[in-house]
């Protein structure tokens, strides 16, 4: 379909953007037509590099530690700064940690807890102020997970928790947006193929078996549903979420 999900002339940010999922999302977001501020909390990794330099003068990297406020503020202005504005905010940033509630201290709560949620409130918060201040709208992209929903597969509670929270957050921060022509939708995935699929559950073979569609999924599987939610064609979907699990929670 020509045309469809094009998102020329619009501006992003994705969170986490030299992970396994915000690469892709970036990479699709750009290939759609859009600029794209890539943020991380240290852009000088290899990755981060080499995904703008294949972007070109479409992108920007931005080293930015999303659970501080000053930090957030800084990558925030030099959007405004370099592109004049921002229409989209993927809020992908995320960590897990392979602990059980025997094993999980207050300090690696609190360290999930920050990332998972309050940087996605920060983040949030940031983008939501130029989407009003502009008058032009925007679209927020939350990242959810099946886990969200049902618990995890481990006992990663601290995990599962902020997910719940993203959740709900998303649903809120479209109530809100509705009137200011703002979007909010979460994506929940299943298994995607990551790093953070490694440190959560190592290289475990039966992974596989938990899906119905008998493979992980791919990151781009992923990203292709955020170009999706951040193009003009889902402007009537707000406080969605998304499952994209190969078929391990039906609901
Ligand atoms: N991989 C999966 O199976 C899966 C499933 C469901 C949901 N998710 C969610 O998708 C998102 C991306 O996951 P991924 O698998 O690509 O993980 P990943 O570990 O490959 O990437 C996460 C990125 O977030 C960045 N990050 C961490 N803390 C940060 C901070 N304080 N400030 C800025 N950046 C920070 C990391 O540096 C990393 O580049 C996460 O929110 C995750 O919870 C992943």
């Amino acid at each position: 379909m020509a045309g469809a999900f094009q998102l020329t002339g619009k501006r992003a940010l994705v969170t986490g953007a030299a992970g396994g999922i915000g690469q892709a999302i970036a990479r699709r977001l750009a290939q759609a037509g859009a600029q794209v501020a890539l943020l991380d909390i240290d852009a000088s990794v290899a990755a981060l590099t080499e995904l703008a330099r294949e972007i070109g003068a479409g992108a920007m990297v931005l080293s930015a530690d999303i659970t501080d406020p000053a930090s957030v503020d800084a990558a925030f202005s030099s959007v405004k700064d370099r592109f004049g504005g921002l229409d989209i905010l993927v809020n992908n940033a995320g960590i897990t940690r392979d602990e059980d509630i025997f094993e999980i201290t207050l300090d690696s709560w609190k360290s999930v807890i920050d990332v998972n949620m309050t940087g996605a409130f920060l983040c949030a918060k940031a983008a939501m102020e130029v989407f009003r201040d502009q008058g032009t709208g925007g679209r927020i992209v939350q990242m959810g997970s099946i886990v969200g929903h049902q618990g995890a597969l481990k006992g990663h509670l601290h995990y599962s928790a902020s997910k719940s929270a993203i959740h709900g957050m998303t649903k809120t921060l479209a109530r809100t947006g509705a009137t200011l022509g703002v979007t909010a939708n979460t994506v929940a995935p299943g298994l995607v193929r990551t790093p953070m699929i490694a440190t959560a559950h190592g290289d475990d073979p039966s992974l596989t078996e938990k899906v119905p569609i008998g493979r992980l999924a791919d990151p781009d599987e992923i990203a292709a549903s955020v170009q999706f939610l951040a193009s003009d064609q889902a402007g009537y979907i707000t406080g969605s979420v998304l499952d994209i699990n190969g078929g391990m929670l039906m609901r």
